[in-house]
């Protein structure tokens, strides 16, 4: 479909783009999630091939879901947002364009690469040196088109959606720029620039900002714009988001080493993660209320609004994943839940939970506009959608947090001549039961997705060019 260039449009093509690609890579990747799932039940399924095992396909996994999936969904929300907020159009849609190219040959690159056995090894980095710089160009990018539009903004103050957007560009550039130092030895192949205890250090200080501005900050941002919009209510407090930022991202930066606790990292260094960690509650449960109490007065409009409904259901498990995260960084909860399901479940109580519902939420908002259309193609497929997700993650995280909590009491269940009283074999064989519930909650929200698949693509054919072109006229200040 053609966009007018026009300087009183927004550059809506980009943000389409993107958003039809979130779509298109959450299929894929959670499509994968529930085929390593079931890997996990019928251990057959890995083929006995090299490319197609469980180590090879779970990284896979990692990477569409997180900078596929939910990559696509913020360059799109973030696009859309600092536009809309602005006033104003891109400032380059050159470089625009060049973000969503290069970001889609970065996740190409991953799908070729990773299944070959090409890995740095590092958690959530493993993507080798050629696609890692590739990743830092596009990213740099990013940030020149997402400030420069700031920059040129028709608006006089910048709205804390963008305040969120804005700290996840940046601080991501400087963790995967940080943590991909190392030395090339052939095209595929290359090794860390740091050591031992450094390099785990580094590693953790990369993975869990990775959570903290990748899969929450950026999505903070989501939150502050269509939450208030869906609910056509202004946020609770301004004077709280501006306290919730500077909060949250002071004290993010200081919580990696609650992934490595009990390790050769200084004593000290565990107990400050440990420490930053349990304070950082604080401002994730101040946003989350923020969020949360927009809806004051708008309550009654969960009963019929669907989008709504993902939009909130999502903050109540940024809520729950933000307050269990914190009792996992105590050691001692962390010796019983660490290595075990349990981890697993807080992952997805915050990736399907929060960051794949908000995101959800806020594509079956922004579809429709982008495409000049007044809302889905069908309201009640977005509810069906809704349960299929919500049912999905509760049955997800429950089977996880009760594997979690046997594995650990059985790893550490000792017989009074100091002999330990199960093998791994009986604890693995005990987590069966709740790997089967796990593949079945992973397969609801998965064909969740279908039916968004279907909805989005009904209504994309239902506008035609004319609709799509005036829906992109920048509407007169004051009313983004
Ligand atoms: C249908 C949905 C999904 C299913 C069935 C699924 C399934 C899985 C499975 C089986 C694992 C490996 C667990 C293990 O090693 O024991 C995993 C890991 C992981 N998944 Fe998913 N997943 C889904 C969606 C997502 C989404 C949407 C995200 C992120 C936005 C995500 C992020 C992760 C992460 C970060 C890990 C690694 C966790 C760790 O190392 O502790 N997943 N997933
Ligand atoms: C205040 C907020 C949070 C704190 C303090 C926190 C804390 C923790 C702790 C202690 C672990 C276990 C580390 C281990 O034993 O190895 C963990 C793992 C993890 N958390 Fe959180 N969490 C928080 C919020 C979140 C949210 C909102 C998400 C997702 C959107 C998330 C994603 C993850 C992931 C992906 C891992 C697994 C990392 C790995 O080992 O591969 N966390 N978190």
């Amino acid at each position: 479909m053609s966009t007018a260039i026009s300087p009183t449009a927004y550059n809506y093509k980009v943000v389409r783009q993107f958003a039809i690609m979130t779509v298109v890579w959450g299929i894929l990747g959670m499509g994968l999630g529930v085929f390593i799932a079931s890997q996990l039940v019928w251990p057959e399924l890995n083929f006995d091939l090299p490319w197609t095992t469980f180590g090879r396909l779970r990284p896979l996994h990692t990477n569409l879901v997180i900078f596929a999936f939910g990559g696509c969904a913020l360059f799109a929300t973030s696009y859309y947002v600092v536009q809309r907020t602005c006033q104003t159009r891109l400032i380059s849609d050159g470089l625009a364009a060049f973000t969503f190219w290069g970001w889609q040959a970065v996740i190409v690159g991953a799908i070729i690469t990773l299944p070959m056995g090409f890995t740095t090894t590092k958690e959530y980095a493993e993507l080798e040196w050629p696609l890692a710089i590739l990743l830092a160009i596009v990213w740099v990018t990013y940030g020149i088109v997402f400030f420069g539009t700031i920059v040129k903004r028709k608006t006089k103050h910048i709205y804390v959606g963008n305040w969120f957007y804005g700290a996840f560009i940046v601080v991501t550039a400087m963790l995967h720029i940080v943590n991909h130092a190392s030395l090339p030895v052939s095209f595929f192949k290359s090794y860390s620039a740091y050591s031992g205890a450094t390099d785990a250090m580094i590693q953790w200080w990369y993975g869990h900002n990775a959570v903290g501005f990748f899969l929450t900050t950026g999505f903070l941002g989501m939150m502050y714009y269509f939450v208030p919009k869906q609910a056509e209510r202004p946020i609770y407090s301004y004077r709280l988001s501006i306290v919730h930022f500077w909060a949250l991202i002071t004290l993010y930066i200081w919580a990696g080493p609650h992934h490595l606790h009990y390790t050769a990292l200084p004593d000290w260094a565990q107990s400050l993660g440990m420490a930053m960690s349990i304070i950082l509650l604080a401002p994730s449960w101040g946003g989350m209320i923020n969020g949360m109490m927009t809806l004051s007065g708008a309550w009654h409009k969960l009963r019929t609004d669907p989008i709504l409904r993902f939009l909130v259901v999502s903050l109540a498990f940024y809520g729950m994943s933000t307050f269990e995260g914190p009792m996992m960084a105590i050691k001692t909860v962390n010796s019983l839940s660490h290595y075990t399901d349990w981890t697993i479940g807080h992952v997805h109580a915050g990736a399907l939970g929060w960051v794949a519902m908000i995101s959800i939420g806020a594509l079956y908002h922004m579809i429709p506009k982008l495409f000049g259309r007044a809302q889905m193609h069908s309201v009640s497929l977005i509810n069906t959608h809704f349960w299929l997700a919500t049912i999905g993650t509760v049955l997800y995280i429950a089977s996880m947090w009760v594997n979690g909590i046997t594995q650990g009491l059985m790893w550490r269940a000792i017989n009074d001549d100091g002999t330990l009283t199960y093998s791994f074999v009986e604890a693995l064989q005990a987590s069966h039961p709740g790997f089967i519930v796990r593949a079945i909650g992973g397969a609801f929200f998965a064909s969740g997705m279908l039916f968004m698949a279907y909805n989005v693509w009904r209504t994309v054919r239902a506008s035609d060019p004319a609709e799509a072109e005036a829906a992109a006229k920048i509407a007169v200040v004051g009313a983004h």
